[in-house]
């Protein structure tokens, strides 16, 4: 398998993502494609996001990318399951919300979950409730609007606390202890999501356990092993300046980033 690893969200979601696997794996290559010409995903029919994700998934594998991370719940539950029968050579890293985790660390019995319109009405996420919240009350918000504030780097405007506060007020009213970021997007809001929900409320980012999850697979490679830092390309199919400066703050380091634009169904670059 080759080491490269290839991570995509509609965004700058999947950064959050990225930044945990490279935390985790700083000698693994990593390309970051966010499609911020389709941005967000949340609100779009189905076919229109696995159509994306087919995209975006045949260009990370024309660079040779070995493991693809769908870093945007949306584009999982929309796609992942027909990523896998397309290119069952490719190993794929989904994300799913973490209702597992925290319906075992709930001690009222209520979670909260923020996630987008697409992933609340998609079957994985029915699925992902049915089997593990028995006996928790789980309640949910698609926080619209939230991810267009964090595109904008809007992480504490009056807007993003205006539709945080909205979402999680009547989750906190019904006792929710635990809330769970079913968005990489929202990863970059967690200091603004602790002080509405204040102590005593445990916020679920999964991040880190996908960066546990691709470390696993690649455990054995070489390439993970090697001195020094694997490079990292970063590209957009929108803006490059923004998404640079967005990247930066995100990632709290300099870098630069490519562009890419979409031509009958097809990424190339600019
Ligand atoms: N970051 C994405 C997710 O995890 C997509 C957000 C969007 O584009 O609506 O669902």
């Amino acid at each position: 398998m080759n080491p490269l690893v290839g991570i995509f969200d509609s965004g700058v979601g999947g950064l959050s993502v990225l930044k945990a696997i490279r935390l985790r794996l700083p000698q693994t290559p990593l390309v970051y494609v966010a499609d911020q010409a389709h941005v967000p995903y949340g609100p779009r029919p189905v076919e229109d996001v696995r159509a994306l994700a087919c995209g975006i998934v045949r260009f990370l594998k024309r660079q040779g990318a070995g493991i693809i991370v769908v870093a945007c719940n949306t584009a999982s539950a929309a796609a992942l399951h027909e990523l896998r029968r397309l290119y069952p050579r490719l190993v794929f890293v989904g994300m799913e919300p973490a209702v597992k985790p925290a319906a075992i660390h709930t001690r009222s019995g209520v979670v909260g979950v923020l996630a987008t319109q697409g992933t609340l009405r998609g079957k994985l996420y029915a699925s992902v409730v049915e089997r593990f919240a028995h006996g928790r009350r789980v309640m949910e918000d698609p926080c619209a609007g939230l991810v267009a504030e964090i595109e904008k780097g809007h992480l504490n405007g009056d807007r993003t606390r205006d539709i945080l506060q909205r979402a999680l007020a009547p989750m906190l009213a019904s006792g929710a202890d635990t809330i769970v970021l079913g968005c990489t997007h929202y990863p970059f809001v967690l200091p603004l999501i602790r002080e509405i929900a204040g102590e005593g409320v445990q916020v679920i980012d999964p991040a880190p356990a996908i960066a546990r999850r691709v470390a696993h697979l690649l455990a054995h490679h070489q390439a993970v092993k090697s001195a020094g830092v694997g490079a990292l390309t970063l590209l957009t199919t929108g803006k490059p300046g923004l998404f640079q400066r967005m990247a930066g703050r995100f990632l709290e380091s300099e870098v630069s980033c490519g562009t890419l634009a979409w031509r009958d169904m097809d990424l190339e670059f600019e």
